[in-house]
């Protein structure tokens, strides 16, 4: 199979393409066909070497923990998928060595993978596991309730854009920063005296939902637009589940 290697660490200039043969399956492991995989902050972590206080990297490594596609073989004991199952999972392993998600295979724990959501894109559904699973315990964390305001700082991106659907979703209030530049109705990230005012002042607003909603429209230059997907495709679905 073509997959992306880096043999040492470091920026996009240690990424190659190479043949690597077909991961081998646990017994209760799926092997899925890559259809999109996700970038994230982390990935740019334990490629560039920052994080190997914490992971240990076995060279050659495919970077890439978050990814959506079929399923192409289960093991034995995996009956909980079949064949033709469209899939999203969080693959990370315990090391990271060529069992990443920028490959066309890649081979998975059962109990990473669930579902793929059948309204969302293969490039959207890509970007779903790990940003879904932080912004999902964060919000079990902060269990905001209904009718009280929280505030999400860099709501524009994967994790917060998502955070702030789950919180809208169980009722709560929110309030977004983001930089003006991308998103010039919210409040702005670079924290300052004028952006507490313009935080207070959309505390203090009476419609609940009014001062997010501008946040759920961003432009089509919005930067995770550009970098947290390796498959074409539009985030559409954060418009379409607009707060508004
Ligand atoms: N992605 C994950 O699964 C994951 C998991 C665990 C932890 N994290 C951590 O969570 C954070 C966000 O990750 P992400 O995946 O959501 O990244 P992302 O999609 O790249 O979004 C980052 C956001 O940060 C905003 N930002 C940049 N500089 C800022 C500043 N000085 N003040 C306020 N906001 C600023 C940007 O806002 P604008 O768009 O408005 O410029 C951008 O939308 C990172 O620290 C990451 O390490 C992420």
């Amino acid at each position: 199979m073509k997959a992306v290697v880096y043999h040492r660490f470091g920026g996009p200039e240690v990424l190659a393409v190479a043949d690597l043969p077909e991961p081998k399956v646990n017994l209760d492991g799926v092997l899925v066909r890559v259809r999109a995989a996700a970038l994230n902050p982390a990935d740019l972590g334990v490629q560039s070497g920052a994080l190997a206080g914490m992971l240990e990297s076995y060279f050659p490594v495919v970077p890439g923990w978050d990814v959506a596609g079929v399923v192409e073989r289960a093991g034995p004991a995996a009956p909980e998928f079949a064949p033709g199952d469209e899939v999203i999972g969080y693959v990370r392993g315990e090391v990271a060595h060529r069992n990443g998600a920028y490959a066309e295979l890649v081979a998975a724990d059962v109990r990473t993978l669930v579902p793929k959501p059948r309204a969302l894109p293969w490039a959207e559904a890509a970007g779903l596991p790990l940003a879904g699973l932080t912004a999902l315990q964060a919000i079990n964390a902060l269990m905001p309730k209904p009718g009280e305001t929280l505030l999400v700082h860099a709501a524009a991106g994967g994790v917060g854009s998502l955070a702030a659907q789950l919180a809208l979703g169980r009722g709560a209030r929110v309030l977004g920063t983001a930089s003006e530049a991308t998103t010039p109705t919210c409040v702005p990230s670079a924290w300052s005296r004028s952006a507490t005012a313009r935080v207070s002042r959309a505390a203090s607003a009476h419609s609940p939902r009014t001062a997010s909603t501008p946040c759920w429209t961003p432009p089509a230059a919005a930067p995770w637009r550009r970098r947290r997907t390796s498959a074409p495709g539009s985030r559409r679905s954060r418009s379409s589940t607009s707060p508004a």
